[in-house]
Protein backbone atom coordinates (compact mmCIF):
# COMPACT_ATOMS: atom_id res chain seq x y z
CA UNK A 1 0.00 0.00 0.00
CA UNK A 2 1.66 3.45 -0.86
CA UNK A 3 1.53 6.11 1.94
CA UNK A 4 -0.97 8.88 1.96
CA UNK A 5 0.51 12.10 0.62
CA UNK A 6 -1.69 14.84 1.61
CA UNK A 7 -4.41 14.74 4.65
CA UNK A 8 -6.77 17.24 4.76
CA UNK A 9 -8.69 17.75 8.15
CA UNK A 10 -11.60 20.36 8.93
CA UNK A 11 -10.27 23.00 9.99
CA UNK A 12 -8.93 22.31 13.79
CA UNK A 13 -9.03 23.98 16.60
CA UNK A 14 -6.44 24.40 19.95
CA UNK A 15 -8.07 23.58 23.21
CA UNK A 16 -5.36 24.22 25.47
CA UNK A 17 -2.99 27.32 24.44
CA UNK A 18 -0.59 29.58 25.99
CA UNK A 19 -0.21 33.14 24.16
CA UNK A 20 1.33 35.28 26.76
CA UNK A 21 0.90 39.18 25.91
CA UNK A 22 2.85 42.18 24.52
CA UNK A 23 5.89 41.61 22.23
CA UNK A 24 5.64 37.56 23.19
CA UNK A 25 1.93 37.43 22.12
CA UNK A 26 2.64 39.51 19.44
CA UNK A 27 5.42 36.51 17.64
CA UNK A 28 3.63 33.34 19.14
CA UNK A 29 0.00 34.26 18.06
CA UNK A 30 0.81 34.47 14.64
CA UNK A 31 2.04 30.79 14.97
CA UNK A 32 -1.63 29.56 15.90
CA UNK A 33 -3.81 31.68 13.28
CA UNK A 34 -1.84 29.81 10.93
CA UNK A 35 -2.95 26.68 11.96
CA UNK A 36 -5.87 27.06 13.72
CA UNK A 37 -9.25 28.43 13.44
CA UNK A 38 -9.74 28.67 17.67
CA UNK A 39 -7.81 28.15 20.45
CA UNK A 40 -9.02 28.40 24.22
CA UNK A 41 -6.49 30.56 25.48
CA UNK A 42 -5.10 29.83 28.87
CA UNK A 43 -5.30 32.52 31.73
CA UNK A 44 -1.78 32.53 33.48
CA UNK A 45 -0.46 36.03 32.48
CA UNK A 46 1.11 37.91 35.50
CA UNK A 47 -1.09 38.64 37.15
CA UNK A 48 -3.52 36.30 35.75
CA UNK A 49 -6.58 36.97 33.85
CA UNK A 50 -8.97 36.42 37.37
CA UNK A 51 -12.00 38.71 36.15
CA UNK A 52 -14.61 38.96 33.40
CA UNK A 53 -12.91 42.47 32.08
CA UNK A 54 -9.68 41.49 32.19
CA UNK A 55 -10.74 38.77 29.90
CA UNK A 56 -11.82 41.13 27.57
CA UNK A 57 -8.88 43.33 27.29
CA UNK A 58 -6.92 40.09 26.46
CA UNK A 59 -8.96 39.21 24.01
CA UNK A 60 -8.89 42.63 22.59
CA UNK A 61 -4.70 42.53 22.56
CA UNK A 62 -5.07 39.33 21.18
CA UNK A 63 -7.52 40.38 18.16
CA UNK A 64 -4.93 43.31 17.79
CA UNK A 65 -2.09 41.58 17.57
CA UNK A 66 -3.24 39.01 14.72
CA UNK A 67 -2.18 39.42 11.26
CA UNK A 68 -4.43 41.75 8.59
CA UNK A 69 -6.05 38.62 7.03
CA UNK A 70 -6.60 36.28 9.82
CA UNK A 71 -9.87 35.43 11.22
CA UNK A 72 -8.33 33.43 14.53
CA UNK A 73 -10.77 33.74 17.29
CA UNK A 74 -9.74 33.35 21.09
CA UNK A 75 -11.78 32.08 23.03
CA UNK A 76 -10.72 32.97 26.68
CA UNK A 77 -11.03 31.74 30.07
CA UNK A 78 -10.38 32.84 33.82
CA UNK A 79 -8.16 31.70 36.23
CA UNK A 80 -9.85 30.17 39.62
CA UNK A 81 -8.70 31.89 42.76
CA UNK A 82 -9.83 31.19 46.19
CA UNK A 83 -12.00 34.09 45.94
CA UNK A 84 -13.94 33.35 42.78
CA UNK A 85 -17.30 34.16 43.29
CA UNK A 86 -20.39 32.31 41.76
CA UNK A 87 -21.21 35.60 40.94
CA UNK A 88 -17.70 36.20 38.82
CA UNK A 89 -18.94 32.82 37.44
CA UNK A 90 -22.27 34.23 36.08
CA UNK A 91 -21.73 37.29 34.80
CA UNK A 92 -18.72 35.38 32.79
CA UNK A 93 -21.16 33.12 31.81
CA UNK A 94 -23.85 35.83 30.63
CA UNK A 95 -21.03 37.34 28.67
CA UNK A 96 -20.61 34.51 26.20
CA UNK A 97 -16.61 35.81 25.82
CA UNK A 98 -15.45 33.10 28.54
CA UNK A 99 -15.92 29.43 27.68
CA UNK A 100 -14.02 28.31 30.62
CA UNK A 101 -12.55 28.06 34.48
CA UNK A 102 -9.06 27.52 34.61
CA UNK A 103 -8.00 25.26 37.94
CA UNK A 104 -4.24 25.63 39.22
CA UNK A 105 -3.59 24.04 42.59
CA UNK A 106 -1.93 26.97 43.60
CA UNK A 107 2.15 26.56 42.70
CA UNK A 108 1.81 23.69 40.27
CA UNK A 109 3.22 24.98 37.11
CA UNK A 110 3.94 28.61 35.34
CA UNK A 111 2.45 31.48 37.15
CA UNK A 112 0.12 29.25 39.12
CA UNK A 113 0.95 31.42 42.43
CA UNK A 114 -2.47 33.05 43.02
CA UNK A 115 -4.02 29.37 42.32
CA UNK A 116 -6.77 27.30 44.44
CA UNK A 117 -4.57 26.91 48.20
CA UNK A 118 -7.52 23.68 48.81
CA UNK A 119 -10.17 22.65 46.48
CA UNK A 120 -13.22 23.30 49.47
CA UNK A 121 -12.65 27.04 48.92
CA UNK A 122 -13.91 27.07 45.32
CA UNK A 123 -16.83 24.99 45.89
CA UNK A 124 -19.49 27.40 45.65
CA UNK A 125 -18.11 28.54 42.28
CA UNK A 126 -17.78 25.19 41.06
CA UNK A 127 -21.73 24.86 41.94
CA UNK A 128 -22.83 27.77 40.11
CA UNK A 129 -20.57 26.48 37.23
CA UNK A 130 -21.90 23.01 36.95
CA UNK A 131 -25.64 25.19 37.25
CA UNK A 132 -24.81 27.27 34.34
CA UNK A 133 -22.57 24.70 32.12
CA UNK A 134 -19.45 26.69 32.71
CA UNK A 135 -16.54 23.79 32.01
CA UNK A 136 -13.84 23.28 34.32
CA UNK A 137 -10.23 22.78 32.87
CA UNK A 138 -8.11 21.28 35.67
CA UNK A 139 -3.73 21.44 35.62
CA UNK A 140 -4.49 17.62 37.19
CA UNK A 141 -1.35 17.74 39.67
CA UNK A 142 -0.57 18.14 43.21
CA UNK A 143 2.23 20.53 44.52
CA UNK A 144 2.62 18.48 47.69
CA UNK A 145 6.36 18.05 47.78
CA UNK A 146 6.93 14.57 49.32
CA UNK A 147 4.74 13.25 46.33
CA UNK A 148 7.57 12.62 43.46
CA UNK A 149 7.16 15.02 40.42
CA UNK A 150 6.56 12.10 38.40
CA UNK A 151 3.42 10.82 40.25
CA UNK A 152 1.57 14.41 41.01
CA UNK A 153 -0.92 13.42 38.31
CA UNK A 154 -1.60 10.02 39.83
CA UNK A 155 -2.25 10.84 43.08
CA UNK A 156 -4.50 14.50 42.32
CA UNK A 157 -6.79 12.25 40.07
CA UNK A 158 -6.92 9.86 43.82
CA UNK A 159 -6.82 12.20 46.43
CA UNK A 160 -8.85 15.04 44.83
CA UNK A 161 -10.45 14.60 41.36
CA UNK A 162 -12.30 11.50 42.16
CA UNK A 163 -13.94 13.55 44.97
CA UNK A 164 -14.64 16.56 43.09
CA UNK A 165 -16.60 14.42 40.05
CA UNK A 166 -18.75 13.02 42.86
CA UNK A 167 -19.24 15.94 44.42
CA UNK A 168 -20.36 17.64 41.34
CA UNK A 169 -21.18 14.74 38.93
CA UNK A 170 -22.99 17.36 36.19
CA UNK A 171 -19.97 19.58 36.25
CA UNK A 172 -18.46 19.83 32.87
CA UNK A 173 -14.64 19.27 33.19
CA UNK A 174 -11.40 18.86 30.85
CA UNK A 175 -8.28 17.45 32.52
CA UNK A 176 -5.72 18.90 30.69
CA UNK A 177 -2.56 17.42 28.83
CA UNK A 178 -2.83 14.08 30.53
CA UNK A 179 0.39 12.26 30.85
CA UNK A 180 -0.34 8.82 32.78
CA UNK A 181 -2.32 5.47 31.93
CA UNK A 182 -3.85 6.25 34.90
CA UNK A 183 -5.63 9.40 33.86
CA UNK A 184 -6.72 7.73 30.52
CA UNK A 185 -8.28 4.99 32.33
CA UNK A 186 -9.98 7.47 35.10
CA UNK A 187 -11.28 9.56 32.06
CA UNK A 188 -12.57 6.44 30.68
CA UNK A 189 -14.22 4.99 33.36
CA UNK A 190 -15.92 8.07 35.24
CA UNK A 191 -17.25 9.88 31.91
CA UNK A 192 -20.43 9.63 30.74
CA UNK A 193 -21.56 10.31 27.44
CA UNK A 194 -25.11 12.55 26.97
CA UNK A 195 -27.55 11.56 24.66
CA UNK A 196 -25.69 13.47 21.86
CA UNK A 197 -22.41 11.02 22.37
CA UNK A 198 -20.84 14.44 24.34
CA UNK A 199 -19.05 13.45 27.54
CA UNK A 200 -19.10 15.27 30.59
CA UNK A 201 -15.24 14.37 31.42
CA UNK A 202 -13.27 14.72 28.83
CA UNK A 203 -9.31 15.45 28.45
CA UNK A 204 -6.65 17.31 26.35
CA UNK A 205 -3.98 15.43 24.51
CA UNK A 206 -0.38 17.39 23.85
CA UNK A 207 1.81 16.51 20.74
CA UNK A 208 4.81 16.10 22.94
CA UNK A 209 3.32 14.14 25.22
CA UNK A 210 2.27 11.40 22.08
CA UNK A 211 5.53 11.83 20.48
CA UNK A 212 8.09 11.65 23.76
CA UNK A 213 8.69 9.96 26.79
CA UNK A 214 10.91 10.88 29.97
CA UNK A 215 13.82 9.75 28.18
CA UNK A 216 13.80 12.75 25.55
CA UNK A 217 14.93 14.59 28.89
CA UNK A 218 17.91 12.83 29.43
CA UNK A 219 19.00 12.28 25.27
CA UNK A 220 23.09 12.70 25.81
CA UNK A 221 22.60 15.03 28.41
CA UNK A 222 20.11 17.59 29.65
CA UNK A 223 17.46 18.57 27.80
CA UNK A 224 15.49 21.76 28.02
CA UNK A 225 13.35 22.26 25.74
CA UNK A 226 11.41 18.86 26.60
CA UNK A 227 10.81 20.15 30.14
CA UNK A 228 7.08 20.28 30.52
CA UNK A 229 4.48 19.88 33.17
CA UNK A 230 3.46 17.66 33.77
CA UNK A 231 6.68 16.40 32.90
CA UNK A 232 7.24 13.81 30.33
CA UNK A 233 5.93 10.60 31.64
CA UNK A 234 7.83 6.67 30.50
CA UNK A 235 7.00 4.45 27.47
CA UNK A 236 3.87 2.36 28.85
CA UNK A 237 1.96 6.02 29.73
CA UNK A 238 2.85 7.50 26.24
CA UNK A 239 1.15 4.11 24.42
CA UNK A 240 -1.82 4.06 26.53
CA UNK A 241 -1.71 8.23 25.66
CA UNK A 242 -1.73 6.62 22.08
CA UNK A 243 -4.19 4.57 22.43
CA UNK A 244 -6.60 7.04 23.71
CA UNK A 245 -5.75 9.54 21.26
CA UNK A 246 -6.38 7.18 18.05
CA UNK A 247 -9.07 4.88 19.64
CA UNK A 248 -11.83 7.75 17.90
CA UNK A 249 -12.88 8.29 21.50
CA UNK A 250 -14.78 11.38 22.01
CA UNK A 251 -13.22 12.07 25.18
CA UNK A 252 -9.57 12.84 24.04
CA UNK A 253 -9.35 15.85 22.12
CA UNK A 254 -6.50 18.05 20.99
CA UNK A 255 -5.07 20.64 22.90
CA UNK A 256 -1.45 21.66 22.37
CA UNK A 257 -0.17 23.22 25.62
CA UNK A 258 1.84 25.46 23.26
CA UNK A 259 4.05 26.95 26.30
CA UNK A 260 6.08 29.67 24.59
CA UNK A 261 9.27 30.60 26.73
CA UNK A 262 12.32 32.34 25.52
CA UNK A 263 15.75 30.34 24.81
CA UNK A 264 17.34 32.08 27.58
CA UNK A 265 14.65 31.14 30.45
CA UNK A 266 14.67 27.55 29.17
CA UNK A 267 19.00 27.03 28.51
CA UNK A 268 19.66 28.17 32.40
CA UNK A 269 20.46 26.59 35.32
CA UNK A 270 16.56 26.49 36.65
CA UNK A 271 14.61 26.23 33.24
CA UNK A 272 11.06 27.26 32.82
CA UNK A 273 8.63 24.40 32.36
CA UNK A 274 6.90 24.69 29.03
CA UNK A 275 7.25 22.98 25.42
CA UNK A 276 6.90 25.04 22.40
CA UNK A 277 4.46 23.59 19.98
CA UNK A 278 2.60 25.99 18.13
CA UNK A 279 4.95 26.38 14.59
CA UNK A 280 4.78 22.96 14.13
CA UNK A 281 1.86 21.53 15.70
CA UNK A 282 -0.04 19.58 13.06
CA UNK A 283 2.82 18.13 11.74
CA UNK A 284 3.96 16.97 15.28
CA UNK A 285 0.30 15.12 15.70
CA UNK A 286 0.79 13.85 12.11
CA UNK A 287 3.73 12.14 13.16
CA UNK A 288 1.90 10.36 16.35
CA UNK A 289 -0.90 9.63 14.43
CA UNK A 290 1.05 8.10 11.89
CA UNK A 291 3.02 5.53 14.43
CA UNK A 292 -0.27 4.06 14.78
CA UNK A 293 -1.38 4.03 11.51
CA UNK A 294 -4.49 6.40 12.31
CA UNK A 295 -4.32 9.47 10.49
CA UNK A 296 -7.75 8.37 9.06
CA UNK A 297 -8.75 9.51 13.12
CA UNK A 298 -6.73 12.86 13.48
CA UNK A 299 -9.93 14.68 11.75
CA UNK A 300 -12.02 14.00 14.84
CA UNK A 301 -9.67 14.10 17.65
CA UNK A 302 -8.15 17.85 15.91
CA UNK A 303 -11.32 19.28 14.46
CA UNK A 304 -14.55 17.22 15.99
CA UNK A 305 -14.29 16.20 19.39
CA UNK A 306 -13.15 19.15 21.18
CA UNK A 307 -15.70 21.59 19.98
CA UNK A 308 -18.61 19.32 20.37
CA UNK A 309 -17.69 19.05 24.14
CA UNK A 310 -17.22 22.83 24.36
CA UNK A 311 -20.84 23.09 22.16
CA UNK A 312 -19.03 25.43 19.64
CA UNK A 313 -20.02 24.94 16.25
CA UNK A 314 -17.71 22.81 14.02
CA UNK A 315 -15.38 25.13 11.40
CA UNK A 316 -16.15 25.47 8.15
CA UNK A 317 -12.95 25.15 5.64
CA UNK A 318 -10.08 23.14 5.34
CA UNK A 319 -6.58 22.53 6.10
CA UNK A 320 -3.58 20.28 4.14
CA UNK A 321 -0.93 18.83 5.41
CA UNK A 322 1.75 17.15 2.74
CA UNK A 323 4.12 14.47 2.84
CA UNK A 324 7.18 16.99 2.46
CA UNK A 325 9.74 16.56 4.59
CA UNK A 326 11.48 19.97 5.90
CA UNK A 327 13.49 21.00 8.88
CA UNK A 328 12.21 22.66 11.56
CA UNK A 329 14.21 25.75 11.90
CA UNK A 330 16.79 26.20 14.80
CA UNK A 331 15.07 29.31 16.28
CA UNK A 332 12.34 31.57 15.86
CA UNK A 333 11.90 35.19 16.85
CA UNK A 334 10.60 35.93 20.02
CA UNK A 335 9.70 39.40 21.78
CA UNK A 336 13.34 40.59 20.44
CA UNK A 337 15.13 37.41 21.71
CA UNK A 338 14.25 33.92 20.29
CA UNK A 339 12.99 30.77 21.25
CA UNK A 340 13.42 26.62 20.24
CA UNK A 341 10.15 25.11 18.80
CA UNK A 342 10.61 21.78 19.37
CA UNK A 343 12.06 19.23 17.47
CA UNK A 344 14.14 21.98 16.29
CA UNK A 345 16.58 21.33 13.35
CA UNK A 346 14.97 18.14 13.05
CA UNK A 347 13.57 16.70 9.93
CA UNK A 348 9.91 16.38 9.94
CA UNK A 349 7.92 14.09 7.48
CA UNK A 350 4.51 16.30 7.14
CA UNK A 351 4.14 20.07 6.64
CA UNK A 352 0.99 22.41 6.82
CA UNK A 353 0.18 23.69 3.49
CA UNK A 354 0.35 27.38 3.44
CA UNK A 355 -2.73 29.04 2.13
CA UNK A 356 -1.85 30.75 -1.35
C1 LIG B 1 2.76 26.21 31.05
C2 LIG B 1 3.25 27.65 30.89
O1 LIG B 1 4.44 27.86 30.62
O2 LIG B 1 2.44 28.59 30.99
N1 LIG B 1 3.89 25.33 31.17
C3 LIG B 1 3.91 24.01 30.91
O3 LIG B 1 4.93 23.37 31.15
N2 LIG B 1 2.88 23.38 30.39
C4 LIG B 1 1.84 26.12 32.21
C5 LIG B 1 1.06 24.84 32.24
O4 LIG B 1 0.18 24.61 31.43
O5 LIG B 1 1.33 24.02 33.12
ZN1 LIG C 1 -0.86 24.80 29.84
Amino acid sequence: MTALQTLTLTRPDDFHLHLRDGAALRDALPWTARQFARAIVMPNLKPPVVRLQQALDYRGRILAALPQDSDFTPLMTLYLTDDTTPEMVEEAWSSGAVHAFKLYPAGATTNSDSGVTELKRIYPALDAMQRVGMPLLIHGEVTDPDVDVFDREAVFIDRHLIALHRAFPGLKIVLEHITTAHAVAYVREASELDAQGVPLLAATLTAHHLLHNRNALFQGGMRPHYYCLPVLKRETHRQALLDAATSGDPRFFLGTDSAPHARNTKETACGCAGCFTAANALELYCAAFEQRGALHRLDDFASRFGAAFYGLPRNTGSVTLERTPWNVPEALPYADTDIVPLHAGELMEWRLRVAS
